[in-house]
């Protein structure tokens, strides 16, 4: 079959892992007879840079022509004092407004071969971790009205029934095929949002016999994921309290060089690694592709429908782990530290 993808780099160590990534999908298009054609658009900095904006019109365009977005990072210090409106970020929470991807999902899941890159006690992951976070992704503090003058300044966090709904839905939808357990975080004892976000998943839940749903406040929830994560299967939360545990979460795998994400709208799926553009290591080799390409995998799955070579993907992560392929993030002391393509290469080979 024939698949249209989008592909973003952007800026930083984007070039490198998306590079990585493109190698193992072209591997499983001739394994299984798929044709990807890619086609690269601008955003971020790049796009700055060559266009004056972080998101030209012709990138939204590509990405509308196409059936999923594969978009590595944007960001870095050269665009850092660029008013707010104007800097790379705007282009990435433009994308996924004007997509209409509302479902960020995040799934932390330890591997074996890793357990010891986990700065966790042993005994706290014992028999390992999946953690599915489901972060909603165009609303809240990041789209609210905002507001500055020179020593005053505003951000404001909205949500509507509507966006929390349907939130709400594919949380409990997606713990129906998991372990049947739904932590919905918020901050209700403080936030007007987060009591109707707690209001909302209430009213919903029976809907959903067969779900427990828990409520837990973002502090306690970021106290939990190091105490007792094995407790947790899907957390549902808002915009920012996702973006905060999801970098948790995945330090809690080993790396944050090991999360992918799918954001997800009525029609259309963009897949990213949750890192950034990484400045501190770009262009050295050193970056972790795996975030990468385990997000194509989550493309492969949700968009295209190909489940067993998505699972092709993710075993030969397992596998190139299990040779004992480490990048600079999850190699212990003394082990040999693989480039960024050296991983990728193994991976490859390993499907
Ligand atoms: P970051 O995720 O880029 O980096 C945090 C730390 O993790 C760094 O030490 C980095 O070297 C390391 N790291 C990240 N990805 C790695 C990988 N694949 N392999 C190995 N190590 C990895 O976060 P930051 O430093 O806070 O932000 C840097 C820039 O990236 C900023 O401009 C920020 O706005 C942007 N950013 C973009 C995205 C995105 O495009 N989705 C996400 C987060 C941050
Ligand atoms: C992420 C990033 C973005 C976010 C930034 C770069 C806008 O941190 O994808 O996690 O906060 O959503
Ligand atoms: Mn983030």
């Amino acid at each position: 079959m024939d698949f249209k993808i989008a592909v973003i780099k952007g800026d930083g160590i984007g070039h490198e892992i998306i590079d990585e990534t493109i190698k193992i999908l072209n591997k499983i298009g001739k394994k299984y007879g798929h044709n990807f054609k890619y086609t690269e658009a601008l955003a971020g900095g790049a796009a700055i840079d060559k266009t004056g904006t972080a998101l030209p019109e012709e990138t939204l365009n590509i990405c509308r022509g196409t059936d999923a977005l594969l978009f590595g990072a944007v960001g870095g210090p050269k665009w850092d004092n660029l008013p707010g409106r104007d800097r790379p970020e705007q282009g990435l929470l433009k994308l996924r407004k004007e997509l209409g991807l509302y479902a960020n999902l995040r799934p932390a899941v330890m591997f074996d071969e890793l357990r010891r890159s986990c700065p966790l006690r042993g005994d706290i992951v014992e028999g390992g971790l999946d953690i599915l976070i489901i972060r909603e992704l165009t609303g809240g503090i990041y789209f609210g009205k905002k507001y500055t003058e020179s020593d005053k300044a505003e951000d404001t966090m909205e949500y509507s029934r509507h966006e929390i709904e349907r939130i709400a839905h594919i949380g409990f939808q997606t713990a129906q095929k998991r372990k049947g357990i739904l932590t919905s975080v918020d901050k209700a004892n403080v936030l007007e949002t987060s009591r109707l976000w707690r209001k909302t998943f209430e009213e919903i839940s029976p809907g959903y016999p067969d779900v427990t749903l828990n409520h837990m406040y973002v502090d306690n929830a970021a106290m939990q994921l190091v105490y007792n994560p094995k407790q947790f299967d899907v957390i549902a939360t808002e915009n920012m309290f996702g973006d905060i545990l999801s970098d948790e979460a995945a330090m809690i795998t080993g790396s944050i060089g090991l999360l992918p994400s799918a954001a997800l709208g009525n029609n259309y799926g963009m897949y990213e690694p949750i890192h950034g553009s990484a400045p501190d290591i770009a262009g050295q080799g050193k970056a972790n592709p795996i975030a990468a390409i385990l997000s194509s995998a989550m493309m492969l799955k949700y968009s295209f429908n190909l489940p067993e070579e998505a699972e092709n993907i993710e075993n030969a992560v397992k596998k190139a782990l299990a040779k004992g392929c480490r990048t600079s993030d999850i190699a212990m002391k003394n082990e040999k530290v693989s480039t960024t393509e050296e991983m990728g290469d193994i991976i490859a080979l390993s499907l």
